[in-house]
């Protein structure tokens, strides 16, 4: 066995954080095209990606990531047809991805002409490990690195904005932020602020990577906090999460990280990405709406957005994800569905504003769904039970009276059968002994 360097404590002794709640949405800013792209087995060709770029621009998003254009033909060609079939609605922002080197932001510029609203992401890497082990470089290394790419985006950009009067801002990531030490990061960070001037009118996104999830959502939440106070000049500036999913919590980190003080969300739908994925921003966004708060995108027709990320990614949404899975509006447990129906019943009779049903933590109609009570017939389950099914499958209301008798022959035939049977197979039952003679 290994072992693994356990993660440190932030020196912040009065978080803030622990007191608050999310009281609205953040800038959202959609990576699929090029986080999630970027981790599939088959990369999206050019049609898959206009689609999802469509879906995602019907959502709301307002910022999206198209991708790396520098980094292949492909990618390059993509950029170029959003550009020049005039796809890109005037209030949405395309950012493109690019290592802060002189040659790759040099063909991003050639990449983007033409664009309306761009956002210029460079990104270096900035971590302990990555400087030890990748770079073999010091502190000083990579701060060299971004702010020699932060002076080329300047200077080109300064230059594109006086010939074509194009609105291009810029994003900085210090790639694996959440292994950088924090005055590191922070002072890289300021390094590039120098070059970029950001004014509180013209403001530079800081977004903060989570590249590898490495820690408790609430050591997350604390890193961004001292960010927050640290960096100079805050209101010139917004605070970008970017939280990956390797420990499983990229939905907690990003929300405690929001709690923190960030503005901005970089993720991905149903948290596609590399390895284990980034934040899901739909998982976000409605657990944002089962609190009363206005995410400000739009999932109503959860089915047909998952359908083209499907068809798009070739990728499944797992049965039990939350709000889009197959099976998180269906309860097969007798209790759930008597608790669910009371609480139906409750908020009819009550005309109540708010959703007070148990078991049902939003009203699947919201997202496009239904309501499924499965009621499992086997040889555990009681009288009641084949009577519910006629009731609810065939629109025959059993007397009371019936029920032990037909429980009893459905049991039976279930012992026989050494299995749990269909609605139809418990008709069947039911015509042959009562409708049949
Ligand atoms: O995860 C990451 O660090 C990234 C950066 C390039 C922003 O995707
Ligand atoms: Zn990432």
């Amino acid at each position: 066995f290994h072992k693994y360097i356990p993660f440190q404590p932030v020196p912040l002794p009065d978080r803030t954080w622990p007191d608050k709640v999310i009281t609205k949405a953040p800038i959202w800013c959609s990576v699929d095209l090029r986080d999630g792209n970027q981790a599939l087995i088959d990369p999206m060709n050019l049609e898959e990606k206009l689609r999802f770029f469509q879906t995602l621009v019907d959502i709301g998003f307002k910022e999206i990531e198209i991708g790396f254009p520098s980094s292949s033909e492909t990618e390059y060609e993509i950029c170029r047809t959003l550009i020049d079939r005039n796809l890109i609605p005037d209030d949405v922002t395309i950012q493109v991805l690019v290592q802060a080197r002189p040659h790759l932001i040099k063909k991003t510029f050639e990449a983007i002409q033409g664009a309306k609203n761009v956002i210029v992401h460079f990104y270096n890497s900035t971590s302990t490990l990555q400087r030890k082990v990748v770079f073999k470089t010091d502190m000083q290394g990579v701060i060299d690195i971004a702010v020699n790419g932060a002076k080329l985006i300047k200077e080109l950009t300064d230059e594109e904005v006086a010939r074509t009067g194009m609105n291009i801002r810029y994003e900085y990531s210090p790639e694996s932020f959440s292994g950088t030490e924090m005055d590191n990061a922070v002072a890289i960070c300021e390094a590039v602020m120098d070059v970029l001037q950001p004014t509180p009118e013209n403001k530079l996104i800081l977004n903060l990577p989570n590249t590898v999830e490495m820690s408790t959502p609430n050591h997350h939440a604390d890193q961004i906090e001292y960010f927050c106070r640290h960096i100079k000049n805050r209101d010139s500036v917004i605070i970008s999460l970017h939280p990956h999913n390797d420990r499983g919590t990229a939905t907690a980190a990003t929300e405690l990280g929001l709690l923190a003080g960030a503005e901005r969300v970089e993720g991905t739908l149903f948290g596609n990405g590399e390895r284990t994925g980034n934040a899901d921003i739909m998982n976000v966004a409605m657990n944002m709406y089962s609190q009363g708060v206005d995410p400000e995108l739009d999932f109503s027709n959860i089915r047909e957005i998952r359908e083209i990320y499907e068809k798009c990614t070739r990728m499944k949404v797992h049965d039990r994800h939350p709000y889009a899975g197959n099976l998180v509006f269906t309860a097969f447990s007798g209790s759930h569905q008597d608790a669910i129906k009371k609480g139906i019943d409750y908020m009819r009779e009550h005309d109540t504003q708010y959703w007070e049903v148990p078991y049902l933590p939003i009203d699947p109609a919201d997202v496009g769904r239904k309501y499924e009570p499965i009621i499992r017939i086997n040889s555990q389950s009681g009288k009641g039970g084949a009577a519910f099914i006629m009731q609810q499958s065939f629109g025959y209301e059993l007397p009371k009276a019936m029920h032990p008798e037909f429980g009893a022959m459905v049991k039976a035939a279930c012992d026989e059968a050494g299995r749990e049977l269909l609605p139809n197979e418990i008709f069947d039952i039911f015509r042959a002994h009562y409708l049949d003679v």
